[in-house]
């Protein structure tokens, strides 16, 4: 990870940066490893993983999904891609036994790496807070090889009403679309094949609740019920 071979192409990333660089400082890079682990592992297990895949992890934050995927890719390569350079600093510290894994340093919207580079993509809790998703999605089609699938799970969405109260709360700007607008979203942009899947979190969840996300633990429980979207899709 070198950031000073990139650049970010816009205001609107070097905030994400400056944001989420305080997040990874607060210590919630790790904290989201149990908050996404049993959304991500369903995810992980429609993906299919295949030693010689090569799979982008975009937004991976401290790097603990890249590192699952490793472990499957023995053959192949993980390349971990995020805005925020002191969550890719903590990633590579927590990383020196993964030779097959490569932290980047950069944008969804300016993606350092060559046509047709990837077999996957994963992406969680990420994609909405891209500014331009349409042109995240448009490099995302152009570092995808042909017959390449992108998994794109987010639990900000507007079908899972609790997660619409995080608009407001966020200091930075999100994107709240529906799975429909998705779906659109997704062929506008060249991809075929798209899915959209409802993922509930099986996790345990506490008697009681005391965050500010939600009223009561009776809440969070629905919020987990209705679940994560999963998007799935492929270029032809
Ligand atoms: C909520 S965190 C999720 C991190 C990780 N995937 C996880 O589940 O622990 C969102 C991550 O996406 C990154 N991110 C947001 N917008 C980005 C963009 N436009 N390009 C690259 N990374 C971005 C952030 O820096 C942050 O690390």
């Amino acid at each position: 990870m070198d950031p000073k071979a990139n650049t970010l192409p816009s205001q609107a990333d070097q905030k994400l940066q400056q944001e989420f660089n305080q997040w990874a400082a607060a210590g919630r890079g790790d904290e989201m490893e149990d908050h996404h682990s049993d959304i991500t592992d369903q995810t992980l297990a429609l993906m299919d993983l295949q030693p010689a895949d090569r799979i982008l992890d975009l937004g991976c934050g401290t790097g603990w999904a890249s590192r699952r995927m490793a472990r499957v890719a023995t053959k192949g390569e993980i390349v971990g891609l995020d805005v925020a350079d002191e969550m890719l600093r903590r990633a590579e510290q927590a990383s020196p036994a993964f030779k097959n894994i490569r932290y980047v340093w950069g944008s969804a919207e300016k993606i350092p790496a060559a046509d047709n580079a990837f077999t996957k993509v994963l992406s969680v809790e990420s994609f909405y807070y891209h500014a331009d998703q349409g042109k995240a999605l448009d490099e995302l089609h152009r570092v995808i090889a042909p017959g390449g699938k992108i998994f794109i799970l987010i639990n900000l969405y507007k079908d899972n009403h609790y997660s619409l109260r995080w608009v407001a709360e966020l200091k930075v700007a999100v994107q709240a679309l529906s799975e429909a607008e998705y779906i659109a979203l997704l062929k506008r942009h060249g991809f075929s094949g798209v899915e959209a899947h409802r993922i509930p979190d099986r996790s345990p969840t506490p008697e009681t609740y005391s965050g500010k996300w939600f009223k009561n633990a009776e809440e969070l429980r629905d919020f987990k019920r209705i679940g994560a979207l999963l998007l799935i899709a492929t270029k032809d």
